[in-house]
């Protein structure tokens, strides 16, 4: 086996809870266990294409585990594929794949670890193509990667939104009032059905079962035939009715995936408000699903995806990413892992347990 002797890390994409988590478990490995030297690009693929970076040693990683963040940045806007920058004054993207790859021949690096979701990794895998050394570790609080059950931070941030549902629920029944949470999950509603099962929701809509407005109306109002005069909704971002479209905020330009999305939480209220009288609430919870401190169980699984990454690479293993299947780490092309986003199934289990316990996807 070829001995390799210093590997590069970058974070890509939207941040999440357990960055500095795995950062810390690639350093503490490639020094501890095969004597590499590790650095760390600052900014996503930004600093790879500008070389901008510091050395992680011991010392740098000491006592991140638990923080969120990254000690690196992160970027979800720079593709050294299309990378933008000011030409004559005005903002042009080209090509400095090459430059990326030059600036890792400098530095000597034997090769790179991506920390990244789909964006990311899709990026990841053009290096791949070009002969870079690349393995991957699954990033992103969606969990709509494929090929692994898990991606670490989605965790941490189903806690934080089941909290947010314990809270509203005591304000929702206070006041007798619906509350709509707003939670992340463009795609897919991961974020959403795992916090809805957990914080109690009345209704969980997601972008993988389009609703109706009235079968939402009807739950609301059974409730209160029962005299349950409040109601909890949680939507995903990306849920929308069917035969009508997502919620989009904005446009980000020079982004890889340039679509932010936003308001159907606030959108569900008005119609919610005008059809039922119903004084209707809405808490966008943004954010704060990406910032804080992972819980154990990410600290946990990102720290066994940092050692794994090293592991993988240290054994010939490029072009893959780490997955966690069942209780074990093991590695798949990164091809499979950006094959398709990984969708809530609507006839599976978890969907099927949640409609037995009276849970409304505002399907039926
Ligand atoms: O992909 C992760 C994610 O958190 C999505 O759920 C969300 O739509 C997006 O990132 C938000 O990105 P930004 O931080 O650019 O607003």
């Amino acid at each position: 086996m070829k001995k390799h002797n210093r590997i590069g890390v970058l974070t890509g994409g939207g941040d999440c809870p357990g960055l500095n988590s795995v950062i810390r478990a690639v350093t503490k490995a490639a020094i501890n266990k095969y004597d590499m030297e590790v650095v760390g690009f600052l900014d996503g693929f930004k600093g790879l294409v500008e070389n901008d970076y510091m050395t992680l040693d011991l010392k740098a990683v000491s006592g991140i585990g638990y923080r969120g963040g990254t000690i690196l940045g992160s970027s979800n806007r720079d593709n050294p594929f299309a990378f933008y920058s000011n030409l004559d004054g005005n903002r042009v993207a080209t090509d400095q794949s090459d430059r990326a790859i030059a600036n890792l021949e400098g530095l000597g690096l034997d090769g790179l670890i991506v920390i990244g979701g789909d964006g990311s990794l899709h990026i990841a895998q053009r290096f791949v193509e070009k002969g870079v050394a690349v393995v991957g570790v699954p990033k992103t609080i969606d969990n709509d990667l494929s090929a692994t059950d898990i991606t670490f931070g989605f965790n941490t941030a189903v806690d934080t939104a089941s909290s947010a549902l314990d809270r509203l629920h005591t304000t929702a029944e206070a006041h007798h009032r619906v509350m709509i949470l707003e939670v992340m999950g463009r795609y897919a509603g991961w974020i959403a059905l795992h916090a809805g099962i957990s914080g109690g929701a009345h209704l969980i809509l997601i972008p993988e079962i389009p609703y109706k407005i009235e079968n939402v109306i009807a739950k609301i109002r059974k409730r209160q035939w029962y005299d349950k005069k409040f109601s909890i909704i949680v939507v995903a971002e990306g849920a929308a009715p069917l035969g009508g479209r997502q919620v989009v905020q904005k446009m980000v330009a020079e982004s890889h995936d340039p679509v932010r999305l936003g308001g159907i939480g606030h959108h569900l209220a008005q119609e919610i408000e005008q059809l039922t009288k119903i004084e209707t609430r809405v808490t966008v919870l943004g954010h704060l699903q990406r910032g804080g401190s992972p819980i154990p169980y990410d600290r946990i699984l990102s720290a066994r995806y940092g050692v794994a990454a090293v592991d993988a690479f240290a054994s010939e293993q490029a072009g893959t990413m780490v997955s966690l299947r069942g209780q074990e780490i093991i590695t798949v092309p990164i091809k499979e892992a950006i094959s398709e986003l990984k969708k809530v199934d609507p006839e599976s289990s978890m969907v099927e347990a949640a409609r037995a316990m009276d849970i409304s996807f505002g399907d039926r």
